[in-house]
């Protein structure tokens, strides 16, 4: 059975991140298995920087964002002699079982750690993105639209006054989950998704016609990742033919930050007591995830080869209710 664990957080931070690292630090003391953290990921691991962690080393952590552990890319963890020294090290430090949190890159290296030593490792889905197979939201995903929401609705007020339309662009990388959620629930008129190729004339002409109805201002959702390009592009593509005055507004890093949602540490919370849970039973190569509430598991390479369903439905409801 699996005697040390060790915990990480990799790739962008996402709040909810810490709320993980204490369900995994008390879990496992509940088992009477000793923790250690490993600072700023796949690169502290290699740089051997390991910390002790007990239950009161998580203490007055639930509510905050980022993540105590830091984070970090590490394009040394994808050469064989980087993989195979961070192997080392964690054997050497005695760790045989790793909770790794974080998106798909964190969990191809847990998977190539586990493949060339007797480290398991387990994944927690640790990404404002929600774009990994295996898991309804990934945690910081609702924390992240939150956010988003917020700024958008404070934006409203300003769009009204100048009757004014406003590109706003989310994260989400190469996927809508974040833009087409906050788009129905910010109210936007548009949302613009890489699932769903960008017709701009098409936007131009509704916003005209919307327009006409006497819809002075609007939100236009652009995600990161779209088709047409960011949303100072598209602005600026569509800016001789809008026939409103308009701004562009890029959220940014603002999503990942402040503190999760209740929903994300519930979520969390779970996830980090899943995870120790199927390492002490024994089971390596997933990713834990939640399902209609129910903790569930996916084999890593699932995460990242299946490709995670967005709800099309809700951009049918955001054209009917933004009329
Ligand atoms: O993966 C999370 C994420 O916030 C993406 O949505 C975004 O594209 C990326 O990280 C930004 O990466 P960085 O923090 O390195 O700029």
């Amino acid at each position: 059975m699996v005697k040390r664990i060790g915990v990480l957080t990799s790739g962008g931070d996402a709040p909810g991140m810490n709320a993980a690292i204490r369900a995994v630090v008390r879990t496992a003391a509940a088992e009477e298995v000793e923790v250690v953290g490993i600072r700023r990921g796949y690169a502290g691991l290699l740089d051997k920087e390991i910390v002790q962690l007990g239950p009161r080393s998580v203490a007055n952590l639930i509510h905050r964002g980022g993540t105590m552990l830091g984070t970090a890319r590490s394009e040394e963890m994808k050469t064989a002699a980087g993989l195979r020294k961070a192997a080392e090290n964690l054997e050497s430090c005695g760790v045989d079982g790793l909770v790794a949190i974080g998106g798909d890159g964190t969990f191809r290296g847990a998977k190539e750690l586990s493949e060339i030593s007797s480290v398991h490792s387990v994944g927690v889905p640790g990404t404002i993105d929600n774009d990994l197979y295996g898991t309804d939201a990934t945690i910081g995903f609702d924390s992240a639209v939150n956010t988003a929401v917020e700024a958008i609705d404070r934006l409203r007020d300003t769009a009204e006054a100048h009757d004014r339309l406003f590109f706003v662009e989310v994260m989400g990388r190469t996927r809508g989950f974040i833009a087409l959620s906050v788009g129905v629930a910010a109210g936007a008129e548009d949302v613009l998704i890489p699932e769903v190729p960008t017709d701009l004339e098409a936007l131009s002409a509704a916003i005209r016609t919307r327009l006409a109805a006497g819809k002075r201002s609007s939100i236009v959702v652009v995600a990161e990742g779209d088709d047409a390009g960011r949303a100072f592009e598209i602005a600026d593509r569509l800016g001789h033919v809008l026939v409103m005055d308009y701004r562009v507004c890029v959220l940014g890093h603002v999503q990942r930050g402040g503190a999760p949602s209740a929903q994300d540490r519930l979520i969390a919370s779970k996830l980090g007591a899943g995870a120790v849970r199927t390492l002490l039973e024994g089971r390596t190569g997933v990713m834990v995830g939640v399902t209609n509430g129910m903790v569930i598991e996916t084999p890593f390479v699932e995460t990242w080869s299946k490709e995670k369903n967005l709800d099309t439905t809700l951009l049918y409801l955001m054209k009917v209710l933004a009329r």
